[in-house]
Order: structure tokens, then sequence, then C-alpha cells
């Protein structure tokens, strides 16, 4: 496996690679959603890049950036073991320039949801995975369904801006007891961490009433945001059941909606979802 550092030394190792490949982005802390993101890009692609990149310009909150987790050496033998060929680790000034001043701006379906909530996010992450797109030149990329929001933002910047790379979505791993996988769930005290399983457990609930025939959208949000209620640790950022494609809220789900919550759990914020879908 090699670890390129630069630009310079990604676009090096790319250069010398045929046949496809396939491009797996994080901001490190790996854990199982990661893993499984690697091993389908391993399985549909002759070479194997995964970034590791705490990207400065998707958090708001300097403290959130600076306790998000990192642990390198771990990641690396992780990616190692998965057979990954090269891993792009680059400092941050490699890709933001000081005067850097250019920024990719998605709009709309920004205007919801997470991008409600945390302003200039997505304006990061399109930002940033343009500049890795650019460097890497993937045939496919790989995105978890955990960030739903951002796979939306991610297929629009992709048909918008014309790259020809195909966004391949992975379905969300979670724990045996149903918590969605997560970097910031190390960050969890242990009653935190029980009490964080009020999210899949709420769209646990909305998922049975949509089976049951429930298609009202304020009665699956109720029914949400009252399983939160009943834990004192989880405060709620929004819960929200919304179309898929526009990520607006909808008044009646007709065949489909995204069931998807944000709830902070002591100091750590959440997000999880669910795809509400008639037979
Ligand atoms: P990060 O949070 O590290 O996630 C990297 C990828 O792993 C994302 O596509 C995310 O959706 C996916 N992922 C995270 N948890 C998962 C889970 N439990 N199951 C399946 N997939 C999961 O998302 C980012 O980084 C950044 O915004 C990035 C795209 C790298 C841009 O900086």
């Amino acid at each position: 496996m090699r670890i390129a550092a630069t630009v310079a030394e990604m676009r090096a190792v790319r250069r010398d690679m045929t046949g496809d490949v396939g491009f797996v982005p994080t901001l490190g802390a790996l854990h199982e959603g990661h893993l499984s993101l690697v091993r389908a890009a391993r399985e549909q692609n002759q070479h194997t890049v995964a970034s590791i990149f705490v990207n400065p310009t998707q958090f708001g909150d300097p403290d959130d950036f600076a306790s998000y987790p990192r642990d390198p050496e771990r990641d690396l033998a992780l990616l190692r073991d998965e057979g990954v060929d090269i891993v792009f680790l680059p400092e941050s000034a490699e890709i933001y320039p000081a005067d850097a001043s250019t920024f990719v701006e998605v709009e709309h379906i920004t205007d919801t949801l997470e991008g409600e909530h945390r302003p200039g996010h997505f304006r990061g992450v399109a930002t940033v995975v343009t500049k890795l797109f650019q460097i890497v030149r993937p045939q496919r990329a790989y995105f978890g369904r955990k960030d739903a929001q951002q796979l939306a933002v991610i297929r629009r910047l992709v048909r918008d801006l014309h790259f020809d790379i195909e966004i391949v979505a992975v379905p969300t791993v979670r724990e045996p007891d149903g918590l969605a996988m997560s970097s910031r769930n190390a960050l969890l005290s242990v009653s935190d961490r029980q009490a964080a399983l009020v999210l899949s457990r709420a769209l646990r609930r909305a998922e049975e009433l949509f089976a049951a025939g429930e298609r009202d959208g304020e009665t699956l949000r109720s029914a949400m945001r009252g399983i939160i209620a009943a834990e004192p640790q989880a405060q709620v950022d929004y819960v929200s059941v919304a179309d898929t494609e526009t990520l607006r809220e909808l008044a009646r789900v007709e065949h489909a909606a995204l069931a998807s919550l944000a709830v902070r759990i002591g100091g750590v914020r959440l997000i999880d979802n669910v795809e509400l879908k008639s037979e």
C-alpha cells in the first residue's frame, strides 16, 4: 500500500494506474461503515484509493474540528488489511493553499436538514470532494447512505459539473443494537452510548407505522419526536420526513420518503436515516 502525502505524489502514482479506480473519501477514525465502502470499491475496480483528510472547511465549529477523533496509524493498518492500493493523506495546506479563494456551492438541496443546521457545511464538503475528484480522477466513488443528504449533494455536484464519475451508494452499517456506526460514537460516554439508541429506535417506529399504512408526514414526525423526548439525555436538532429528491418536508408520503434526524446526546451530534418505501 502506497501513502501519498502530497498532490504531486498522488498524481504521479495515479498516472501509472491502468484500469478502473474506485475512490473512498473519508475523514479518518475508520470503522466498519467506512470499510464496507472500501470492500465495495475493491469488488468493482482494479485499483482502490482511499483518502483520509479532516477537512477544516466543513466544520463550522472549531471545537468540533479540534475534537474530531484522529488515529491515522490505526486507519492505515485497517486500510492495508482491506487491500487498498493507495491512501491519500494530505496536510491541510496541500489542499487549501493560504490564498485559496475558490469554493463550490450546491444550491437548494443544501437549504434544509444538515445544511440548515450546519451553515457552510456542504460548501466545505462539495469543495473538498471536487478537489479530491480532480486529484484522484476515479471512475467510481463510494458514499454511505448514512449521510443521505451528503450523497444527494454529491450526486448533484457530479451531474452539474459534468464529472465523469459513477457515484455508488452503500447501505448504512449498524452496531448489533441498531446504532449507526459513526466516528463520533467514540466520543460518547457509556450512558450516552445507551441513550444514543433513541435515534435508531425512533426511525424503526417510523418504519413500523409506515408499514402499517401511516402516510401522514406530521404523524410520522411526531411519533419519532415522542420517542426522543422520552430520553432525557437527548436533544433534537431536527426530525424529518422529506421527499427523497428535493429533501423538502412532506405533508403526505406517496410512495417513498427519507425519514431522518439529528440529535445531540451529551455534547455529541449524531445523525441517522432510513428510506420509507411502499412495496
Ligand atoms: P466520513 O464521515 O469519514 O465518512 C466517509 C464515508 O463513509 C461517507 O460516505 C459516509 O457516508 C460513510 N459512512 C460513515 N458511516 C457509515 C456507516 N455507518 N455505514 C455506511 N457508510 C458510512 O463523510 C465524510 O467523511 C466527509 O464529509 C467526506 C465525504 C470525506 C468529505 O470530507
